[in-house]
């Protein structure tokens, strides 16, 4: 959403990029996103003092230093969205019925529990899982307790090694959780006890990259690959999936994120509902037997038809929906609309919208659906209807406001932007605009105001309202790229 601050990126030049990616780490980036990615190289670049999109690729594709200058720029296109328990549905099914299954089959061998946390981000999800397994084994001391969690984004990594987290991150757990495993330090983050850090390790190992190293990498009990093959294509994710298989025990288990399934990818596994949550388990046998015991579970033929069932996602045909299920319904929408799953998004928020055409938020994120399509009418007219019931609301002003930027409509982009921080000056992404309009049209001055005030609204608001609209850019990110653009229009 940001425009004017950096070099054109042409449909070919973005293509070999987007190749050299998809091929270097899974990630397949979308049309759509080459706006996102025009800003990451951006920012690579001018650090390493390259003008020119096709010598940076030279020196990306240049041995070693490029290897790891690559690891640089994966900072930066990872989308690294956590927290702890997330989908709490499938952290109940762990604790419930999985982590009881193998204590009792392991219990009598060799009394080791391996789990394998990959695409971990920040280390929320190895974390969880930690402090599950702590609770389900409360002899821990006699078992030899082995969490890995692994990603490409070194920076993330880091953060997981610290164990220091906001309050956003622990939004789904429990209270007693908090109270029991963590402590809070002098800038008010939440930092967890060694008790639960000791049990986790962490490294980075890419996805993509084969032969595993089977010898460290295998042996697992239970795997968690969760919303990290979402941005792969296809031929990628079979390959992961495939690895997974390789590599975890018999009668292990893989747990992938909720929207995900492994339909028309493998079908190796043998898919079981556990309540509200579906794992997948490595049965050559396919003898679901032995999980019985520890609790009735079901093994599921068609999975995408029990899944449609109980989410209410149809693949094609939008499913009649009660009232109350409203806000269920928009927050499942809003998860696969982060997951950038914009079809599903769209036929869930369209439901949402049968239930209550007042549903401005669900109209605004419609909207978004619809920008990113480049639908821009359409876009445009979700905004409008919510303006028409309310003239002041600031994310509609936002929403318009893009869409005339993206028709090249600069003068009513301006306008709309203008609202948008008169309304609510601390709505970082309206100043952020502004200022790449303004440095655009060469109007300096007003532009070094608008970054600045950005900056200073990014770090007053690093979770306003304003990141819906990021694109999965994280304030952090946002404030670098204003700081340097203030840096350049002083220095010229
Ligand atoms: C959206 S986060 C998911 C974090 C966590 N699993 C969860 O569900 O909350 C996706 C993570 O996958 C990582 N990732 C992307 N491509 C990868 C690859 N080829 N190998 C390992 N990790 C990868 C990203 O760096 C990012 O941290």
């Amino acid at each position: 959403m940001m425009d004017g601050a950096t070099p054109d990126l042409t449909p070919k030049v973005f293509k070999l990029f987007q190749e050299y990616i998809n091929e270097n780490c899974g990630i397949y980036i979308d049309d759509y996103r080459a706006d996102a990615l025009r800003v990451s190289l951006w920012i690579r670049m001018r650090d390493l003092g390259y003008s020119d999109y096709i010598a940076y690729l030279s020196f990306l594709r240049d041995g070693k230093k490029g290897d790891d200058e690559f690891k640089e720029l994966l900072n930066l296109i990872t989308i690294n969205e956590t927290c702890f328990f997330r989908n709490p549905n499938q952290f109940a099914a762990l604790a419930k019925y999985v982590i009881p299954e193998i204590i009792k089959r392991k219990k009598k061998t060799d009394r080791t529990i391996r789990i394998w946390s990959a695409g971990c981000s920040t280390g929320e999800e190895p974390y969880s899982i930690a402090m599950v397994l702590l609770d389900r084994l409360p002899d821990a001391k006699s078992w030899r307790i082995d969490i890995l969690g692994t990603d490409v984004s070194r920076q993330a990594l880091s953060r997981a090694q610290r164990g220091c987290y906001g309050e956003r991150t622990m939004r789904e757990m429990d209270e007693a959780y908090i109270k029991r495993y963590f402590k809070q330090n002098d800038l008010g983050e939440y930092c967890l006890s060694d008790k639960i850090k000791k049990m986790v390790s962490f490294g980075y190992h890419n996805l993509i990259k084969e032969p595993y190293p089977f010898l460290i990498m295998g042996g697992w009990d239970i795997i968690f690959c969760r919303n990290v093959t979402i941005y792969f294509r296809l031929p990628s994710v079979k390959r992961v999936v495939d690895n997974f298989y390789q590599s975890l025990n018999e009668g292990g288990y893989l747990f992938i994120g909720h929207a995900e399934s492994l339909y028309q990818i493998s079908d190796s596994f043998v898919p079981i509902e556990l309540d509200s949550a579906f794992v997948y388990k490595k049965m050559p046998g396919k003898d679901v037997k032995e999980i019985k015991d520890v609790e009735e579970v079901k093994e599921v033929k068609d999975i995408e038809e029990v899944k449609e069932k109980k989410t209410g996602i149809k693949k094609k045909k939008p499913k009649t929906v009660e009232p109350e299920e409203e806000e269920k319904l928009f927050n499942e929408a809003r998860l696969l609309f982060k997951e950038e799953d914009f079809e599903q998004a769209k036929v869930m928020l369209l439901n949402v919208l049968k239930l209550n055409p007042e549903n401005h938020h669900a109209r605004l994120l419609l909207g978004q659906v619809y920008a990113n399509e480049n639908l821009y009418d359409a876009a445009a007219n979700e905004a409008s209807k919510v303006l028409k019931a309310d003239p002041l609301s600031v994310p509609a002003h936002f929403l318009l406001g893009v869409v005339c930027q993206k028709q090249e409509r600069t003068d009513e982009a301006v306008k709309e932007f203008k609202r948008v921080v008169y309304l609510d000056s601390d709505f970082a992404l309206g100043h952020l605009n502004l200022a790449n309009i303004y440095r655009s049209q060469h109007l300096d001055k007003k532009a070094l105001r608008e970054y600045n005030n950005a900056v200073r609204s990014l770090v007053a608001k690093p979770h306003g309202d304003w990141l819906d609209f990021a694109g999965g850019f994280l304030s952090e990110v946002l404030v670098e790229v204003c700081r340097r653009n203030i840096g350049q229009i002083k220095k010229s």
